[in-house]
């Protein structure tokens, strides 16, 4: 039998020497700065019971946590937050306690993150609690120790960003939609796929509410986006302007309180089951993800049987550690640095896409004659856009740009929807244009007899999702290319692929039974360098949207 003596399980990884200091480091400047602040530290157990992770509502898809079963055979789970057992224990260990209450945790938390993403599954988190108060200076305070924290760990360039979930709560209680549309319109808001959205907000009566979800992803940057909201939201209900007032006054006062690096985004929408009204991120530029999250839950004790509002925030500790050991690592050469001297880096898709989005580089007056002449290369300058392009495999493409290794890319809907991933999906660039298909060797009767059919495709998920849509059992053989081949080898009943031409299928006597969905090329932004690089990412896609959509 296999052995597993001498790894650690994916996503965990043992640190050594310079690691631990780096941690430790973090860890301490932490503490510092919020025992300074008169916050206490607690510790929860590194497993609980799972029902306090799924009282009333499930905060966490039930498939990220790592479970357990004790020796009376009750469910555990490996903690996937700190905020819910700190509830949980403020509600019964410090019930009847003076408010406000004050805490402060340094834990790892474990999550089942997508496989060989480069994610963690087991990440240091430290972070606060305010627990007690629902007053402004209890969102103020919370926010400005969020940003001494992450300045106090040395980090000059980061921002905060802020939002507020109960806008996006209020206007979709005003949409009559199913929990399914539900879904879709809050992923569509969170990706900020202008087009998405506005292709499923079309199915809907039009009306203001319809109208002003339709730019919430939109509304986002400085203090501008938010006179734009207050017009917006002009002769909207009270509450609406209500949220917007308060969210205004939250950002006055942290001007006030010269903490500047503050930008608004009313497209945050994150975890909006647990929040209640302010919500915010935080990023810096070594990260590509999020390095700060928090806000308002004011809701989350009634699962606990307590009434008590309440505002924190976590911190990934290991991100910062590693953005610590990034700053003190020696300058390395062009081109492995994350931004070497161009202030953008453009992943590319190579092959199928590649001459489309030459010519629209071209049509932008951008200097494309690397492209053109690349040899081998692949860093590819554009020198007179101060940009540099990487020319990459399609998935490759999604991962640059989720670990914000690349700040922008173009890639085909197909591999999104199969790959997944959480980056901005800014624009459909309306070249690449080609259909999701189910294709059988033509006359056959693919539903015919009561055997288990076979479907090879290149995109498993993609299959999977759309059977399971139907409610049938197939299986699905995953083939690298010329998917067409599996049936003619008689090893498929049939295959799930992009049609373009139709020329593939025509040749080796397959035929469309089902058209899936149709796909193009689109544009896509890492979500950190969208805030941190704003004017030269609007601006780029600013140009590609004029010339796409002229
Ligand atoms: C794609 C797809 C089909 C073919 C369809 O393959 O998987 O095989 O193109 O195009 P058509 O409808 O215009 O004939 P691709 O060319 O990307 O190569 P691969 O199968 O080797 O991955």
């Amino acid at each position: 039998m296999k052995k597993y003596d001498r790894i650690t399980p994916e996503g965990t990884k043992d640190l050594l020497f310079q690691e631990c200091e780096a941690q430790r480091k973090i860890i301490e400047t932490l503490r510092t700065t919020f025992e300074a602040r008169a916050y206490h530290e607690v510790i929860t157990p590194g497993f609980e019971f799972y029902d306090v992770f799924s009282s009333n509502s499930m905060y966490f898809p039930q498939e990220s946590m790592y479970k357990l079963i004790d020796n009376k055979g009750r469910l555990l789970a490996m903690r996937p937050d700190s905020t819910i057992p700190i509830a949980r224990l403020t509600a019964t260990k410090l019930k009847g306690h003076a408010l406000p209450i004050r805490l402060y945790y340094a834990q790892r938390i474990y999550r089942q993150q997508p496989e060989l993403r480069g994610r963690s599954n087991e990440i240091m988190q430290m972070g606060i609690e305010l627990v007690g108060l629902s007053s402004y200076d209890s969102d103020i305070e919370i926010l400005t120790t969020g940003m001494e924290a992450l300045s106090s760990c040395c980090v000059d360039d980061f921002r905060i960003e802020l939002g507020h979930i109960g806008i996006y709560k209020l206007l979709m209680d005003n949409l009559n939609t199913t929990s399914e549309e539900k879904e879709k319109i809050h992923s569509l808001i969170a990706s900020k796929n202008y087009a998405g959205l506005s292709d499923v907000l079309e199915t809907f009566p039009v009306s203001k509410t319809t109208e002003i979800l339709n730019e919430l992803p939109k509304l986002f940057g400085g203090k501008e986006a938010l006179a734009k909201a207050r017009t917006l939201f002009n002769g909207y209900a009270d509450e609406l302007l209500e949220m917007l007032s308060y969210l205004e006054r939250i950002f006055q006062g942290l001007m006030e309180r010269n903490f500047d690096k503050v930008m608004i985004d009313f497209g945050l929408v994150h975890q909006a089951e647990y929040y209640s009204s302010l919500i915010f991120r935080g990023y810096i530029s070594s990260a590509g993800e999020p390095v700060l999250s928090g806000g308002r839950y004011d809701e989350l004790f009634k699962d606990f049987g307590e009434s008590l509002p309440a505002t924190g925030f976590g911190i990934n500790v290991d991100q910062l550690a590693s953005g610590l050991l990034k700053g003190n690592e020696p300058k390395q050469t062009n081109a492995s640095t994350k931004q070497s001297e161009s202030n953008i880096r453009i992943a590319l898709t190579k092959g199928r896409l590649e001459k489309s989005i030459v010519d629209l580089f071209e049509e932008m007056e951008y200097d494309c004659s690397s492209l053109k002449d690349k040899g081998r290369k692949l860093l590819l300058p554009i020198p007179n856009k101060n940009m540099e392009v990487v020319l990459a495999k399609a998935a490759d493409v999604i991962t640059y740009v989720e670990h914000g290794v690349c700040d922008v890319g173009v890639v085909g809907k197909d591999t999104i929807v199969e790959s997944g991933g959480t980056f901005y999906e800014v624009m459909d660039l309306g070249f690449g244009k080609c259909k999701f298909a189910l294709a059988v060797p033509k006359g056959s009767d693919f539903y015919s007899g009561y055997s288990t059919k076979r479907i090879a495709t290149k995109y498993p998920k993609v299959a999977s999702t759309y059977f399971e849509s139907k409610g049938m059992d197939v299986e699905i053989i995953k083939i690298e290319g010329s998917v067409e081949l599996a049936p003619l080898l008689s090893l498929a009943d049939g295959i799930v692929d992009i049609v373009e031409t139709g020329t593939t299928l025509k040749e080796n006597g397959l035929e469309v039974i089902e058209e899936i969905r149709n796909v193009s090329a689109r544009l896509i932004v890492n979500v950190a360098s969208m805030k941190l690089k704003k004017a030269e990412i609007d601006q780029l896609i600013s140009d590609i949207h004029e010339k796409v959509n002229k």
